[in-house]
């Protein structure tokens, strides 16, 4: 049986990919809800719904775990869906306590699409570890779609990160939390931008443990590959993607991932 992998669009790849790195023997599925990304930009019931939609699919597709690859649908449909489906749903949110652990004197930055940024969930989450009031919230309306166009180092990212940050003062800043896994494809773009240089935090590497975990406890875990184990299958709103373009671009964004990896 596969592992689901979800988002609005190609953010969830970075959490599919280091999935992958973390759970080789494994097979997946990865769905991206294209038709009515961003997310960000919706309302809480519209995401629930799509969310809702797209669990569907990948619970008939018989997959024996599913992935919220996507920090919004997490902050507004993972209680819901954990509800209604039997099968493990694992979620993503803010990397917000490793980032505090690691901030020294300067303070800490989250970037969030709108729904997340105003969620009561981060709030929550940032209560909990920012017991003494270190961190920042940007919201960053515009960034999802500028990925989606697979603008990751243009002058228009440029100026539309520089005219995000207007408000604060770089320097202060040590920790920068992704809290959208589209965030992932603009990581140099970020280090052009903090003068003294940032450490980048995001949740994908914390989702893959928590999975890895969660398969080994329910004992589905594969610990060796299928025989004929299958390549990754990817939906675009519930559509199996055949286009040879489109894989090609899939295959060039798993490119990019692996070296924002090494930054
Ligand atoms: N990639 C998603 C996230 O992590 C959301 C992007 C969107 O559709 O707004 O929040």
């Amino acid at each position: 049986m596969k592992i689901g992998v979800f988002d609005s669009g190609i953010g969830g790849l970075s959490t599919l990919h280091q999935i992958m790195h973390t759970l080789p023997d494994e097979e997946y599925i990865f769905y991206a809800d294209v038709d009515h990304v961003p997310y960000g930009e919706k309302t809480k019931e519209e995401v629930l719904s799509y969310v809702d939609e797209a669990v569907g699919f990948m619970v008939k597709q018989n997959c024996k775990a599913i992935v919220l690859a996507c920090n919004t649908a997490t902050s507004v449909a993972i209680t819901p869906m954990r509800q209604k489906y039997k099968l493990p749903i694992i979620g993503i949110e803010p990397a917000v306590k490793p980032a505090v652990m690691h901030h020294g004197d300067k303070r800490i930055m989250v970037i969030a699409t709108p729904i997340t940024a105003r969620e009561v969930k981060l709030r929550k989450l940032i209560d909990r570890f920012d017991t003494e009031g270190n961190v920042d919230v940007v919201p960053m309306p515009g960034l999802v779609r500028l990925a989606q166009n697979c603008e990751f180092e243009s002058d228009k990212v440029m100026e539309y990160l520089k005219e995000a940050f207007k408000g604060y003062d770089l320097n202060n800043y040590s920790e920068l939390v992704l809290g959208c896994t589209h965030y992932n494809y603009f990581k140099d773009s970020y280090a052009r931008i903090f003068p003294n240089g940032i450490e980048m935090v995001d949740g994908n590497q914390g989702v893959a443990n928590n999975l890895k975990n969660i398969l080994k406890t329910c004992g589905i875990i594969n610990l060796e590959a299928p025989k004929e184990k299958e390549e990754v299958k990817y939906y675009y709103s519930g559509r199996l993607l055949s286009d040879k373009d489109e894989l090609q671009k899939i295959k060039m964004l798993h490119e990019r991932l692996e070296e924002m990896l090494r930054l």
